[in-house]
Parts: structure tokens; C-alpha cells; sequence
């Protein structure tokens, strides 16, 4: 199986703006110890997880992407009218038809927008932004918006310890717009990964509820409809294939590692996130993290980093910031861009 193909079209979309989302309930790792058998050292020491934010009663995925869409916009300045392609990267999304972007569209009213979903899991925002390139690079769209949301709180076992205390909800976006040739402006994609490995399908998934395994009242009880994972599989293939992708998107940059003034890595767990930045040779300041306050948003997490991290400052004009995430499926993604 081939990884990683090249993403080698020349730059001429640029990221005009950022938003993001979280719901006000705290789930606290206190609250948790309530719920199953754990303790606030384990959670911090394992996953470096303090707290997480869980949606309210009725608050479904396309309302949470709504929210953080609106903020980035606002940052844009760009209008509902304006947005000719929507993009949100899901896995938990308000229906299973129609799309949570057609659901985002009437939201916003963004009329003249073609809208669709992107199922890949953590890496689903990194994957919305590489198809959303393609279609501004190929001259078709002109305004994409690209959402990662996911509530996952939904999905989670909430008697099973080594998934429940991992995930949160959540939602980022981010604005995508062609950029004027010739226009001097150097900012923009440098390089880009998304890959995937089907071989991988069995140690993160929810097995029933689909196609294949439909929710019956006989097997109801056996919470088939809820994350299954085996976490220590998933760490290893997550911090092989993450650690893969930033060295060939960085070495297709033409940089080194040391050029990249800051790693947004996939918020799942520090220990995965610590390995990488090691293994690069980066200190701890250069990757940014915010997985302490939200837990693993899924899709949602990549997009919420790098807009707090555009927003407090720590991204500068004329950086360049290396995204990366991985997720189920394997599904996993990664960008250099110069801010
Ligand atoms: N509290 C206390 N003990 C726990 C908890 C908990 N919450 N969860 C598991 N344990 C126990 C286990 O039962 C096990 O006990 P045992 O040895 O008696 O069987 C022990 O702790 C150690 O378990 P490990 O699985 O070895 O723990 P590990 O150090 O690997 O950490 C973790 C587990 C945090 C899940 C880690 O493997 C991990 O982060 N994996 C990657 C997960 C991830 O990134 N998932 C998201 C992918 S993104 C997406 O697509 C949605």
C-alpha cells in the first residue's frame, strides 16, 4: 500500500480567516472519577487531558460548526453569499443524510455554495483543506469554507474508562480564498500529505449502527453504536505515520525541521505529540498545545488550535506552521504553511 502521494500544485489559495467553537458545559477528569474508575493523575499523566467541553441537550454537530463558521467569516470578512464551497470534516455528523454541510448552508444562508461532507476522522478538517485547494486551484470555487466539528460525547461509551475520558466536543473552521497572481504575497500552502491505510480499520472504529452491523433491539445492549479502540495500537500507528508525514511535507517545503517556528499537531494525547516534536528535534514551546482544556475534538481539534493559536499571537506573519492530524481508518494529513 502507497502512502503519502505529493500534493505538488502551486500555491494560490491562502487561509483569509479562522473560528472556532467549544460548548460551555466542562466535563472536569473530577466529574469523571464520578462516572468510572480513574483518577485526575492517570488521565493527566497518560493523556495530559485536564478537562473537555460536552454539548448541550439538542446542540447537534452542525450548530457547534455553525458557531465557529460565523467567527470565521467575521475574521475574513467574507459573507454567506460569498462562500461557493463548503466542506465539513465529520464523523459524527446531524443525520446521516443529508450532509452537516448542506445543514451548515441553511444555516448561514450561503446560497450559492455546493456543500458536503469528508469522513476522516481527526484528520477530517486537514482533509477538507486539501480538497477544498483542489477545487481553488483548479479555478473552480473561488471561497471555500472548511469546517472540522464533531461531538463526540454522542458516540462515547460512558461506563468504558479507556475511551470516556479521551474525547470532547467542539468545532473550528477556516476560510480558504484563491489568491491574486503575482500578488507578492508569500503566505500560503507550501506543501501538503493526506494518506490513508484501510489495513488499519479495526482498532478505531464504531462498529455497529451502520450498514454492516444495523442497531437491533437484540443487540442494542452490547453499545455497538460507541467508540471501540484499542488505544495502545492506535498510539503506535498515530506517532509512525504523524512523525512520517511532518518529515516529507517538511523536506517538500524544501525546509528543515528547524525552520518550522510551530507544529498544531492532532490533539489526542501529549505523549504522542511529545515523541514527534522529539523526534524532530523541536523544543516543547514549538508545538502548541490545547488538548488540556478540550480533550480529543476529533476532526474539530487540529481547526481549534491554529485558530487560538492565530488568535493569541503565537502564529506570525511570515511563519512557517506545520498542521498535522491523524485519525481512524488510518486516515492521517499534513500541511506546511507560511502564515
Ligand atoms: N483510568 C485508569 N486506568 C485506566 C484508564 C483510566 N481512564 N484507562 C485505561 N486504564 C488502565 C487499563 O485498563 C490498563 O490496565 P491493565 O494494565 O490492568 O489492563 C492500564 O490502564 C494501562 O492501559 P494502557 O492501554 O497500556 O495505557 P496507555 O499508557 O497505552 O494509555 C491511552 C492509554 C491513553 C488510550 C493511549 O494508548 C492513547 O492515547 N492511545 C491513542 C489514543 C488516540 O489517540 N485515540 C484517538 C485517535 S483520533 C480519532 O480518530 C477519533
Amino acid at each position: 500500500m502507497s502512502h503519502s502521494q505529493p500534493v505538488t500544485v502551486p500555491c494560490v489559495m491562502k487561509i483569509a480567516g479562522t473560528g472556532s467553537y467549544v460548548p460551555e458545559r466542562v466535563l472536569t477528569n473530577a466529574d469523571l472519577e464520578k462516572l468510572v474508575e480513574t483518577t485526575d493523575e492517570w488521565i493527566m499523566s497518560r493523556t495530559g487531558i485536564k478537562e473537555r467541553r460536552i454539548a448541550a441537550e439538542g446542540e447537534a454537530t452542525s450548530d457547534l460548526a455553525t458557531k465557529a463558521a460565523l467567527r470565521a467569516m467575521e475574521a475574513a470578512g467574507v459573507t454567506a453569499e460569498e462562500i461557493d464551497l463548503i466542506i465539513v470534516g465529520t464523523i459524527s455528523p446531524d443525520t446521516f443524510f443529508p450532509s452537516t454541510a448542506c445543514h451548515v448552508q441553511r444555516n448561514l444562508g450561503a446560497v450559492k455554495a455546493v456543500a458536503f461532507d469528508v469522513s476522516a476522522a481527526c484528520a477530517g478538517f486537514l482533509y477538507a483543506m486539501q480538497i477544498a485547494r483542489q477545487f481553488i486551484n483548479g479555478g473552480t470555487r473561488k471561497t471555500a469554507l472548511i469546517i472540522g466539528a464533531d461531538k463526540l460525547s454522542g458516540m462515547v461509551n460512558w461506563q468504558d474508562r479507556n475511551t470516556c475520558v479521551l474525547f470532547g466536543d467542539g468545532a473550528g473552521a477556516a476560510i480558504l480564498t484563491a489568491k491574486e497572481p503575482n500578488d507578492g504575497d508569500p503566505s500560503g500552502v507550501l506543501s501538503s500529505v493526506m494518506a490513508s491505510d484501510g489495513r488499519l480499520t479495526d482498532i478505531l472504529s464504531v462498529p455497529g449502527g451502520g450498514s454492516a452491523i444495523p442497531i437491533t433491539p437484540e443487540n442494542a445492549d452490547q453499545r455497538l453504536n460507541t467508540i471501540h479502540m484499542q488505544g495502545r495500537e492506535v498510539f503506535k500507528a498515530a506517532v509512525k505515520y504523524t512523525l512520517e508525514a511532518c518529515e516529507q511535507v517538511i523536506e517538500r517545503a524544501g525546509l528543515k525541521a528547524d525552520d518550522i517556528a510551530l507544529i498544531i499537531p492532532h490533539q489526542a494525547n501529549v505523549r504522542i505529540v511529545d515523541a514527534i516534536r522529539e523526534r524532530l528535534g523541536l523544543p516543547p514551546e514549538r508545538a502548541f498545545l490545547n488538548l488540556q482544556k478540550y480533550g480529543n475534538t476529533s476532526g474539530a481539534a487540529v481547526a481549534i488550535a491554529l485558530d487560538e493559536a492565530v488568535r493569541s499571537g503565537v502564529v506570525k506573519k511570515g511563519d512557517n506552521i506545520l498542521l498535522v492530524a491523524f485519525g481512524a481508518g488510518f486516515a492521517w494529513s499534513a500541511s506546511v504553511i507560511k502564515w
